[in-house]
């Protein structure tokens, strides 16, 4: 297998543009409504045109998809859903001749209850070391009856169910019942998914992201813990900037595992690398995750939940730069992903949106979709612009909103199903994406079908319908991507220098990069326009970003 890159085992994580992904609805080659690695594969060289230095999948194993792909069964097969191994090895190998590389999405912190450990500990029974595997315990109660502690699933309801026809006798499933959470103190856990990562670095992937990295040890006696009021289920701050600590999430312990990962990947496969998918605060607590000896990234979420405000932005750039420099990492910028609202729609909500729990047209303070993608276009040039390594979403490099319209029956995310519907979860941000305006699912694949239906109003947003126009945002991000490479703003360093009110303003690597977070045009400084989020004919309108040389 060849290696993209004219060094190949330089540091080019440091850098970075990661394009996420998401495999059930980026593209369909069979036409079923689920996207596929040769509908991925077939797409490859659109994405190297777009700038970006390498992808990561979400989660394509063998799964029964009862959390689109996070609840695996066999952690060294391909889902027949995405297709075979054959498909994913030529997948590795096409981006690698385009010059990507690829990150594949681990999971380490539960399996599938169809996983055959989980079979096998089901099987045998009370006591067995099959059942060192996962975190069994006794009820509390006089017959058991009441689960061993009082945490709740981050899907809703309880983090217990009952073992099947094991009255008094539970499981432990942070996320759905059909997620039980494994026992990372069982030396077999260990050894296995050492197994599992070289399974696939044998086979030519550059890297692991790795799903829920704060969460797989627990603390000791598995002490009782209610979250204050206002944090969101993955963690945070309570709204008075208390930071919470529950015994699930950010254990000392789970420093270790990455330490063994890491010794791994620098002795046997240099230049691969893991990315912690951590929700963990403050920034200054995250970059323990990215120790030298630990992982490469992290994803900073502080800078995706930061709201659209000058003050509040700079404050989590200078805090993020600080702290992931000061263990020698680099910063690390998103906006989007697959589990929070698309950023076109979620920097102007005017209401509370914790993480996870989703928006529909029945949300009160919903934008309007126009400035809605205006400020998502300036905070992408802002982002874009900031020294280290940035994730972008699928579908954001087109500008897509949330999709609001959802029908109930469509919905997918657990989420939904365990809240009852009170919470509607992730799928608005899941739909299929548009390439062509003209053709059936918007190019999606070659017939109508969608897993999540696709708005009728995306035929704006078309991959093709932008191509070629310099207002668009796809031509925006193409450009972003460009510039950026070619000045290096990804090596720069920030310097604030003096904005108007309710801008924010910086040098970096040469280029002067000014955002206007406020209501009214200001005056655009001095310089050659390398890049404008927006108009910038009457003076730098609201929500608006601008690259000067
Ligand atoms: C985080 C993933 O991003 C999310 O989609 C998933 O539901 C949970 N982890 C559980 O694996």
């Amino acid at each position: 297998m060849t290696v993209p890159a004219e060094h190949p085992h330089d540091e080019w994580w440091r850098r970075a543009v990661i394009y996420q992904v998401y495999p059930r609805s980026f593209a369909d080659s069979t036409g079923d409504g689920v996207g596929d690695l040769r509908g991925i594969r077939a797409r490859l060289p659109q994405l190297a045109e777009l700038g970006i230095d390498a992808v990561w999948l979400s989660p394509i194993f063998l799964s029964p998809q009862k959390d689109a792909g996070y609840d695996v069964a066999d952690y060294r097969a391909i889902d027949p859903l995405f297709g075979t191994l054959d498909d994913a090895d030529a997948l590795v190998a096409e981006a690698h001749r385009l010059g990507l590389r690829v990150i594949f999405d681990l999971v380490p912190n539960h399996t599938s209850d169809q996983h055959e450990w989980f079979r096998a500990a089901l099987a045998a029974g009370h006591g067995s070391p099959e059942r060192e595997r996962y975190i069994f315990r006794d009820g509390r109660g006089e017959r058991g009856e009441l689960p061993p502690n009082n945490w709740q699933s981050i899907f809703g309801g309880a983090a217990w169910s009952e073992v099947p026809g094991e009255p008094g006798r539970w499981y432990l499933h942070l996320f759905d019942s059909s997620q039980p959470d494994l026992n990372w103190h069982d030396p077999g856990v260990r050894s296995d998914f050492l197994d599992v990562l070289r399974f696939w670095l044998d086979r030519g992937v550059d890297g692991f992201r790795v799903d829920v990295a704060h969460g797989m040890i627990k603390a000791d006696g598995l002490p009782d813990y209610t979250p204050r009021e206002g944090t969101g289920s993955m963690g945070g701050t309570d709204g008075t900037g208390e930071i919470e600590r529950p015994p699930y999430w950010g254990q000392d312990g789970v420093h270790e595992i990455y330490r063994e990962w890491r010794a791994m990947l620098d002795a046997e496969y240099s230049g691969r690398v893991l990315c912690g998918e951590a929700w963990v605060e403050p920034i200054s607590r995250l970059a323990d995750w990215v120790r030298p000896d630990e992982m490469h990234q992290t994803f900073n979420f502080a800078y995706l939940e930061t709201a659209w405000d000058a003050a509040a932005v700079r404050r989590v750039i200078d805090e993020s730069i600080a702290a992931f420099s000061a263990v020698g990492a680099p910063s690390t910028w998103v906006l989007s992903n697959h589990d929070v609202v698309r950023h076109a729609t979620r920097l102007s909500l005017t209401g509370d949106n914790p993480q996870g729990d989703g928006i529909a047209r029945s949300t009160p303070g919903l934008p309007d979709e126009d400035q809605g993608i205006a400020r998502a276009r300036a905070a992408t040039a802002l982002m874009l612009a900031l020294p280290g390594s940035a994730y972008i979403y699928q579908g954001e490099e087109l500008g897509l909103p949330e999709a609001l319209d959802l029908p109930d029956d469509s919905r997918a995310d657990p989420t939904w199903f365990r809240t009852k519907g009170e919470k509607f979860g992730r799928d608005g941000c899941r739909v299929p994406i548009p390439w062509e305006a003209d053709a059936p699912s918007f190019g999606f694949g070659p017939t109508d079908a969608s897993w999540l239906p696709q708005p009728e109003s995306w035929r704006r947003f078309a991959r093709d319908a932008q191509a070629g126009d310099p207002a668009s945002t796809l031509e925006m991000y193409r450009a972003a991507l460009r510039i950026r490479r070619e000045r290096r703003l990804h090596d720069g360093d920030i310097e604030w220098i003096d904005a108007p009110s309710g801008c924010l303003a910086f040098r970096s690597a040469g280029t002067t990069v000014v955002t206007n977070f406020g209501d009214a045009a200001v005056p655009v400084p001095a310089g050659d326009v390398l890049l404008a989020s927006g108009s910038i004919d009457g003076g730098l309108a609201p929500d608006t970003t601008v690259w000067l040389g």
